[in-house]
């Protein structure tokens, strides 16, 4: 090869990798998340008259996933505390879609009640018949700093985010073990990666989350069929701000804050349905800086934390003066 052409290809290599770089720094999911949403299964072909029963469905991810799923023709279980919001979701969902009455479940479900959690797959497969995919995403974050925090938040937190969940996961795996096939989605977070000031409990609980999610799927080698996916997201839009736990259990929020800087619900579960129809083991959708601190955090943890603690330090200012922790996070939306 000439010098010429060396240099030809040189040059090339190197505007890829711009291109590459520039893409990137745009991105809104890993790139196995990014490689299958482009060339990857579709979710209308791979969840269409699938059996998807989504818990925390009355508000924010869950109530988006029950109307993005409907309008592809996945059959539904939508499941909350809240029926009267179960109902709001599940006429909408009739209204945007194909589906007929019977093919939407509402179904209430506290996920600490974890005796309920038996009784109540029974009821979607008396109901369906099978459970195809089961979307464990019903869960509440936490605004407080540890010091300022009582024993019993942390409880509530692990129960309703770690063992709630596992709880429904152990009735549900009992069916697909038999059937040999089904997919279990679990919304964790980039909290179940990296760690966040104001939100050590909650952290903890996705951390426990990916923790079990990544032995049980080690677990079913035997079941080739049954996928177990993980969906970390970064900030997006929805009610979780209004819902957080604080440093007492009977204590709510004052200042839930804007959430227009925060990546919109539609794209999160967009992205997370791409993962689901292409059994992602881990998906990270979150806009940046999030998702470059996810990689940084996988890779040089080091200088994660040096990043994580100017971040924090502001998050932590915000959230004393009363403005909302997230505002400094995340770039601005147009
Ligand atoms: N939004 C974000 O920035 C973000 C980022 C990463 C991960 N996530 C995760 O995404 C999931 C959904 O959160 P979201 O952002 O959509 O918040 P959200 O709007 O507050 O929705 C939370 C859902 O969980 C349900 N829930 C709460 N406690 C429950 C209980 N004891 N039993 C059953 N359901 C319960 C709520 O319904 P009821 O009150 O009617 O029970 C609601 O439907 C959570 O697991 C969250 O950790 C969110």
């Amino acid at each position: 090869m000439s010098w010429g052409c060396g240099l030809c290809a040189l040059l090339a290599g190197g505007a890829l990798l711009v291109l590459l770089l520039l893409r990137w720094l745009r991105a809104d999911g890993d790139l196995t998340v990014l490689w299958a949403e482009w060339r990857g299964k579709k979710p209308e072909n791979e969840l269409r008259g699938k059996v998807v029963w989504v818990t925390g469905a009355s508000s924010g991810i869950g109530e988006e996933l029950a109307y993005q799923l409907s309008k592809i023709g996945a059959l539904l279980a939508i499941s909350a505390r809240r029926e009267d919001e179960l109902e709001r979701v599940k006429k909408k969902c009739l209204q945007i879609s194909n589906l007929s009455d019977k093919e939407i479940l509402v179904l209430r479900l506290d996920l600490t009640d974890r005796s309920s959690h038996e009784a109540a797959t029974n009821s979607v497969l008396k109901h369906f018949g099978k459970i195809d995919v089961l979307v464990n995403n019903g869960g509440r974050s936490q605004r407080s700093l540890f010091v300022d925090t009582n024993l019993d938040v942390f409880s509530a937190i692990m129960e309703l985010n770690y063992l709630g969940t596992i709880s429904l996961t152990k009735h549900v795996l009992n069916h697909m073990i038999e059937r040999r096939r089904g997919k279990i989605v679990t919304v964790s977070s980039v909290m179940g990666i990296m760690g966040a000031p104001l939100a050590s409990g909650y952290c903890a609980s996705k951390h426990a989350l990916q923790g079990f999610f990544n032995s049980l799927r080690t677990e079913l080698t035997d079941y080739p069929e049954i996928s177990i996916i993980n969906i970390c997201p970064g900030p997006v839009q929805s009610k979780i701000i209004q819902n957080v736990f604080t440093e007492k259990l009977d204590k709510s929020i004052e200042n839930s804050g804007d959430q227009s800087h925060k990546m919109p619900t539609e794209r999160c579960v967009q992205l997370t349905l791409v993962s689901t129809a292409n059994d992602l083991k881990e998906a990270w959708i979150s806009d940046q800086p999030y998702l470059a601190v996810c990689y940084l955090w996988q890779y040089a943890p080091t200088w994660a934390w040096w990043l994580m603690n100017r971040m924090g330090k502001r998050r932590i200012e915000n959230f004393k003066s009363g403005v909302d922790a997230d505002a400094s996070y995340s770039r601005k939306k147009k």
